[in-house]
C-alpha cells in the first residue's frame, strides 16, 4: 500500500488531500501545526472517499515523529516561509522516496540550492507542483506546436488582480514546459505603482506587466491589472493561435492556424481542480519513477531569477530591506 505524508493541510494540502481519496489504497500521515486546519481537512478527505472505493487510513497528527520511518511520496504544503523548516523536520523523522513541494518553493534564494544538495545527497527526486503541465490544453498545444516546428512562441497572461507575485511562477514554468526553454531573462520595468499587502497578511502583490524572454526568440507578457478581471492565456506563434478563458466558470479555448486562413474556433476546455490531480502524480511515480510535474531541478532556476527580480522591484519600490522574497 502507498504510504503517504501531507505536511500542511491548509487550503491547498486539503485539496491535494481529497485527491488522494480517488487512489484505489492508501495510508496517509497529515501533519500540521494547527488542529483546525487538520480537521477540515479529514472533513474534505471524507467528503471525497464516501464516493470512491478508497482503502486505507489517514493519520492526524500534530508532531512529525508520528510519522513512520519510510513513506513513499511527501507533499510539503505549508506557505513558502514555513517550507524550508518543514523539509528539514521531515527528514529527522522520514525518508521519502519522492518529494512534492507547493509552489513558491522557498522565500530565500540560498534555501533553493541548499534543498537541492540535501535532494541530491539523499537521492530523494524532488517535483515542484506546477500543475499546468497536467492540464490536457496545454499538453495538446505542446505536441501542436511542436509538430508546427515553429520554434516563435509569444505568451500573454491578461488579468485582474490574480497575484502576479505569488503565482507568477505559474506561468513561467508554463512558458518553459512549451518552449523546452531553459535559460531566460526577466524584466521588471513594465511593474506599476508601489507593491501592496497581499490579501493574505504578510506576502506582497504587484501590479503591471512582467516580461520574460528566452535565448530562442520566445517572449511572455504576464500582465496584471489593478480592477478585476478573468484571466486569459494567449500563445501566438507564426502557425497558430489559442486563448484559454482559464478565469471563468465554464473556460473556452478559442483557436486559430495559419493552414486554416485563420478560421477562429472555439469550444469549452477542461480546468482540472487540485483535488483532480494529485493522485495521478501519486500513481505515475509509483508506476514510472516519475511524474508530468517539473523536476525540482528543473524548476530552480526560475524560482532563483523570480525571486530575485522581486527582490531588487521590492527593495528599490518599498524599501524592503530582508534577505526574504514575501510571496507565497
Ligand atoms: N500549485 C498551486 O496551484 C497552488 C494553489 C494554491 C496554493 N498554492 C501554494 O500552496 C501553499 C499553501 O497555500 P494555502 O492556500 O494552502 O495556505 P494555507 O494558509 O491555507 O495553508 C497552509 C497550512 O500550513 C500550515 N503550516 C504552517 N506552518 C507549518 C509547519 N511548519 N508545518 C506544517 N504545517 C504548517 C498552516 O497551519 C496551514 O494549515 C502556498 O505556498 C501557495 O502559494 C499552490
Amino acid at each position: 500500500m502507498v504510504r503517504i505524508a501531507l505536511i500542511g493541510a491548509g487550503q491547498i494540502g486539503s485539496r491535494h488531500l481529497q485527491a488522494l481519496a480517488h487512489l484505489p489504497e492508501a495510508e496517509i500521515w497529515i501533519y500540521d501545526v494547527s488542529e483546525a486546519s487538520l480537521q477540515v481537512a479529514i472533513e474534505r478527505f471524507q467528503q471525497v472517499s464516501s464516493t470512491t472505493d478508497f482503502v486505507g487510513n489517514c493519520h492526524l497528527v500534530t508532531n512529525m515523529a508520528a510519522f513512520p520511518a519510510h513513506v513513499d511520496v511527501a507533499f510539503i504544503t505549508t506557505t513558502a516561509q514555513h517550507r524550508r523548516q518543514a523539509f528539514d523536520q521531515m527528514l529527522q523523522h522520514t525518508m521519502p522516496r519522492f518529494v512534492v513541494f507547493e509552489k513558491v518553493l522557498f522565500q530565500r534564494i540560498q534555501d533553493l540550492e541548499e534543498v537541492k544538495a540535501e535532494l541530491h545527497h539523499r537521492g530523494i527526486p524532488g517535483y515542484v507542483n506546477f500543475p499546468r503541465r497536467q492540464y490536457p490544453v496545454y499538453q495538446q498545444l505542446k505536441q501542436s506546436i511542436l509538430a508546427d516546428h515553429d520554434r516563435s512562441i509569444h505568451l500573454q497572461v491578461t488579468g485582474g488582480q490574480w497575484g502576479l507575485a505569488c503565482n507568477g511562477l505559474h506561468f513561467i514554468d508554463l512558458f518553459s514546459f512549451i518552449t523546452g526553454s531553459e535559460t531566460f531573462e526577466i524584466d521588471a520595468k513594465g511593474l506599476t505603482g508601489v507593491p501592496f499587502e497581499s490579501k493574505r497578511a504578510g506576502f506582497f502583490e504587484v501590479n503591471g506587466t512582467l516580461r520574460v524572454t528566452d535565448d530562442r526568440g520566445n517572449s511572455m507578457a504576464l500582465s496584471c491589472l489593478e480592477e478585476p478581471f478573468a484571466s486569459n492565456v494567449s500563445i501566438t506563434t507564426t502557425k497558430r493561435w489559442m486563448t484559454i478563458s482559464e478565469g471563468v466558470a465554464q473556460p473556452m479555448q478559442a483557436s486559430g492556424k495559419a493552414n486554416d486562413g485563420w478560421k477562429p474556433e472555439s469550444a469549452p476546455c477542461i480546468i482540472p481542480y487540485q483535488s483532480q490531480l494529485s493522485h495521478l502524480v501519486v500513481q505515475d511515480l509509483m508506476k514510472t519513477g516519475t511524474c508530468d510535474l517539473p523536476s525540482y531541478d528543473e524548476a530552480l532556476p526560475p524560482h532563483a531569477k523570480f525571486l530575485s527580480t522581486l527582490l531588487t522591484h521590492f527593495r528599490t519600490h518599498m524599501g524592503w530591506n530582508h534577505d526574504y522574497c514575501p510571496i507565497t
